[in-house]
This record gives C-alpha cells, structure tokens and sequence, in this order.
C-alpha cells in the first residue's frame, strides 16, 4: 500500500525519538547475539507518533515476522489461542490498543507471556477440561495510549516499556522532506518548517498535512511546493498557526464560553461539544496540555491565559 511505503523499514530509516531508538538498538543486538527472542515490549504515548511503524521496524530488526492484531478484535481466548499457536520461534505478536484487551483474554496472555504456553479450556460443563499447549517462544509488542489503563500484572510482564514522546519541528521536518521524497513532491525546507510546525509534534498528521498542501500545489500552482502555497492551504484546512484544528478550537472555546474556563470536568466538557470523553482526553487534550493551554487540576480541567491569548480573548484572574 501506498501508505505503507511512507513507513521507515528499520531503526536507521526512524527519524527522531533518539532515547527510544537507542535502548532499542541495544536490545535488539543483545537479543540477536544471544539468539533469543526479544523481551517484551509495551510502547506508549499519544496516537500518530509512529508505535505501529516502530513495532513493524523491530520486526524487521530482528528477521522475524509480525503478526498485528488490537485488543477489541481479540474477543475469546480462542482468537488469541489461534494467533500465537501459529506463531513461529522469535516472531513479533503486535497488540495495539492493549488497554482495551479484556479481562479474560488478559488472564490466558500472562502464561503465554512468561513461560510460552497457553492453558485453554476444551469442552463445556462437568467434561470441561484445561489443556497445555507448548508455544514457540515469540516477543508482544503492545501499543496504547494509555499506560496507566493497563492492569498491573500485565504492565509488570513486559521487559521493556517505551514512551514516545511528541516530535520536535527539526525532526518532524525532516519527516515532511523525507516523505515528499518518497511520493514524488517538490517542497523546499522553509514549507517542510512550516507544515511541520502546524502538526502538533505528530508525523501521521504532519503527513496527512503534506498531502493535502501538495494537492492544492498540483491544482492551484505548478506542482511546486513553496511556502505561499503551503500557507494558504494549511489556512483553507482549518489549521492555525500552532496547528490547531477546529476540533481543538471547539474544545477550548467552549469551555471559555460556557465554563468560564473551567475548571470544569472532562464529561461535563465532552457532553457540552459532543465528543467522546476518550477521544478528548487520549488524543486532544495531551497536546493541549504540553503546549500549555490546559492543565488538569483535581477540580477539573482549566483553560490558561496562554490560550486566551492565543485567541485574542481577554483574561481575567480569578
Ligand atoms: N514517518 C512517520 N514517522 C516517521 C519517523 N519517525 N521516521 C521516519 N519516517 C516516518
């Protein structure tokens, strides 16, 4: 898929997250000298900042095969049962959205995990019986957004745990060039600067902004990317300065309109915009909060002068 060949196939390819990549590289040869397979790992931070691809490069790695699935698709120990007895010696088992897995899939994953074996139930009522069966030996690589919603025990069964964080621009530039390289587009640094800069630290949004800008560029200029054009796109999409969307706007707005700025709870806010309280708290309200224009309180969430600024509202303190 077209989408696909954006993703970088090994370490050396992954631009940014320099801590991450560096334990990574080191575990992965360790791994590698010793002839074992990899420990397991959990990666966690906000979505669109490249877990999926960096489980995909891990893969790659270590020379093994990825499966990928997510933790609502696995609904019965049997689905699980299925993926990991055809697993082969070192293989990758990608679970995204890990802290959505439930309760009784949970309980079947930590003897998998620990000592690769599955106890599964065969038979219903008084002929019910629990079987062993004898896993090759295979590395979870779990993703989620939300470390904190994971179960203890299942936190505590991965050797390694991975946060990424939000891109800086200079990275997130070089991701702009990078990709626009690969797809054929003429954009020069300045653009890459400035679509990287309205892309919230995030390469999945820093790409999706690419291609849109080289869209309006086709039709509208001469196929050329330059900074002109990149601006009055990114205008056209609803993408302000600091690269808010309208989304993140109705967030704020409404709670300085009808909360005052809070501190008002993440429900109360959800229920006032028609979002999802999840949606909000796991992938708007992160960036909101490292850039400074919300903070979490044990009231609730408060909007600070730094966004009414933004917005050229007036600020008054309490
Ligand atoms: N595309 C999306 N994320 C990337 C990254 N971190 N490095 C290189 N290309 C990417």
């Amino acid at each position: 898929r077209f989408e696909q060949s954006l993703r970088p196939q090994y370490l050396s390819q992954y631009i940014g997250q320099d801590k991450v990549k560096n334990n990574l590289d080191i575990f992965v040869k360790a791994a590698k000298m010793r002839e074992e397979s990899l420990d397991h790992v959990l990666l966690y931070g906000p979505p669109g900042l490249g877990k999926t691809t960096l489980a995909a490069v891990i893969a790659n790695e270590m020379n093994v095969n990825i499966r990928m699935t997510s933790g609502p698709a696995i609904e019965r120990p049997g689905d699980l049962a299925a993926i990991v007895s055809s697993l082969e010696p070192g293989d990758v088992l990608f679970i995204d959205e890990i802290h959505r897995l439930n309760r009784s899939i949970e309980e079947v994953l930590y003897p998998a995990m620990e000592d690769f074996c599955l106890d599964i139930v065969v038979g219903k009522g008084p002929s019910a019986r629990s079987v062993r069966l004898d896993l090759p030996p295979f590395t979870l690589i779990g993703a989620t957004t939300r470390a904190g919603a994971l179960s203890a025990p299942l936190r505590d069964r991965f050797g390694v745990l991975l946060r990424l964080d939000y891109y800086d621009n200079q990275a997130l530039t070089e991701i702009v060039s990078r990709s626009a390289t690969l797809f054929d587009a003429e954009i020069d640094h300045p653009s890459a600067g400035e679509i990287a800069s309205r892309s919230r630290g995030t390469p999945r949004i820093a790409n999706r902004l690419l291609k849109r800008v080289r869209d309006f560029a086709q039709v509208r200029g001469n196929g050329t990317i330059s900074l002109e054009t990149a601006q009055e796109a990114l205008e056209l999409l609803q993408v302000d300065a600091l690269g808010l969307d309208h989304i993140d706007h109705k967030l704020i707005l409404g709670m300085i309109d009808r909360f005052r700025g809070g501190p008002v709870g993440l429900d109360t806010i959800a229920a006032s915009i028609g979002e999802e309280s999840t949606t909000i708290e796991d992938v708007y309200e992160p960036y909101l909060l490292q850039i400074g224009f919300l903070q979490r309180t044990p009231r609730g969430r408060v909007v600070t002068k730094l966004a009414y600024d933004h917005f050229n509202l007036p600020y008054f303190e309490e």
